[in-house]
């Protein structure tokens, strides 16, 4: 009789907390702070997703000591995969850009110490109308496990028909492939990339170790300066595990200055977004190499408080304005407090006094600027800056 009435209570309880863990932040092992790497995209759309470009990139990591700073994923976008799915319903990599296949790719890649990733969507096709992930989640994340593939982003296209017209939201159809994911037992950073719709960023950590929170980035300052801009309003969803998403990497691609480049870098460092380079890494500028190289600003990304950085208002400043790029940013570090100034508008000095900073205060602090490398003691800071350049400062508590 006892065990009659307890066993429906026990069923019923631990359904419950499996909702509850459901509804948790993400813990897959993987991401527990921001991805560092390449993807195919930005470089050369389609044309970029080749095995050749991917080993080249990977040799490219490790020749310009990227891979020992840390840099790690080498990731493959949409146009990977064959315009079919195989007679078992398979994914099949394209033979004649993949020949070994991107499990053949995968060991290339895991014995030069790198990581791979791969690019999928939950409609029915991919943006570049591949076949998609839709009604064969679980078979999709079982190949990929196969395979060896390490990183997942999923995209958003051809979902209309299947989801968001019959008013299912991204928000119910993107557990779908975490679940997935998990259930192959393998650690696969997933990447959510659906453009920020349905206020992703208020529960994405819960579904993906990082979420897109915008619009495809364009290869231009607007495009750069409106991302970050928004991005910093989302500030307090990044955590261990879990990251707004303000997209690939612009760097090397020939339109932004070297300022703006440093710039790009910083916010999406300090906001703690994914570095993702989009650009050819074996032509890379020294300049653009040498931004990217900075390990004090890697060290800062990489921090495993995993805190983003967000704007602040010194007294006397006008507040930030919707959709436009800000000045004053400060985010806590582990060891520490990071301020970023942005020469938003053109040429300029700017000075903080920390006694304005969150996180710091009354007192004498250490601060050394990461990209000149100029560093001292006191109350406040100040710095001549280019249009649209940055400069990123870690501050202590001076002792
Ligand atoms: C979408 C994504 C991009 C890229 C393309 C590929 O636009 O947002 O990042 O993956 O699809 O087709």
């Amino acid at each position: 009789m006892l065990n009659k009435l307890l066993v429906p209570l026990i069923v019923l309880f631990s359904r419950a907390s499996s909702r509850t863990a459901s509804e948790k932040r993400l813990d897959n092992g993987v991401g527990r702070t921001p991805a560092l790497g390449w993807n195919s995209w930005n470089q050369g759309g389609c044309n970029a997703a080749s095995a050749t470009v991917v080993l080249n990139t990977a040799k490219a990591f490790v020749d310009l000591g990227l891979k020992d700073l840390g840099y790690t994923y080498v990731n493959i976008d949409d146009c990977w995969s064959a315009k079919q799915r195989n007679s078992t319903g398979h994914l099949v990599a394209d033979t004649s850009k993949f020949p070994k296949g991107i499990d053949g790719l995968a060991r290339e890649v895991h014995a030069m110490g790198l990581k791979l990733g791969l690019y999928g969507d939950a409609g029915t096709q991919t943006c570049a109308l591949y076949p998609g992930s839709y009604g064969s989640e679980q078979k999709d994340a079982d190949t990929l496990a196969a395979w060896g593939v390490d990183y997942w982003k999923f995209d958003n296209c051809l979902t209309e028909q299947v989801y968001t017209n019959k008013g299912i939201k991204s928000q119910q159809y993107y557990p779908i492939m975490r679940d997935a994911l998990l259930k192959t037992g393998r650690p696969i950073l997933f990447s959510i990339c659906q453009w920020g719709r349905d206020e992703v960023w208020t529960w994405g950590g819960k579904v993906g170790n990082s979420w897109r929170m915008s619009e495809d980035i364009q290869n231009n300052w607007a495009s750069v300066s409106s991302i970050a801009a928004r991005a910093a309003t989302m500030y307090q969803y990044a955590a261990p595990g879990g990251f707004n998403d303000l997209d690939m990497m612009e760097l090397g691609n020939g339109v932004l200055t070297e300022a703006e480049e440093r710039a790009h870098f910083g916010l999406w460092a300090i906001m703690k977004s994914p570095i993702i380079m989009g650009t050819d890494m074996t032509k890379l500028k020294a300049s653009t190499l040498n931004i990217i190289k900075n390990k004090g600003i890697l060290a800062i990304h990489q921090d495993p408080l995993g805190k983003a950085a967000t704007t602040f208002t010194p007294k006397g400043q006008p507040a930030p304005v919707s959709g436009k790029l800000y000045r004053y940013y400060a985010g806590p570090l582990s060891d520490g407090v990071v301020v970023g100034l942005v020469a938003a508008d053109g040429a300029e000095t700017l000075t903080v006094n920390f006694s304005d900073v969150p996180g710091l205060g009354a007192g004498s602090f250490t601060w050394t600027e990461l990209y000149s490398g100029r560093n001292g003691t006191g109350t406040s800071v100040s710095q001549r800056l280019a249009t649209h350049d940055m400069a990123v400062f870690k501050v202590v508590t001076h002792v």
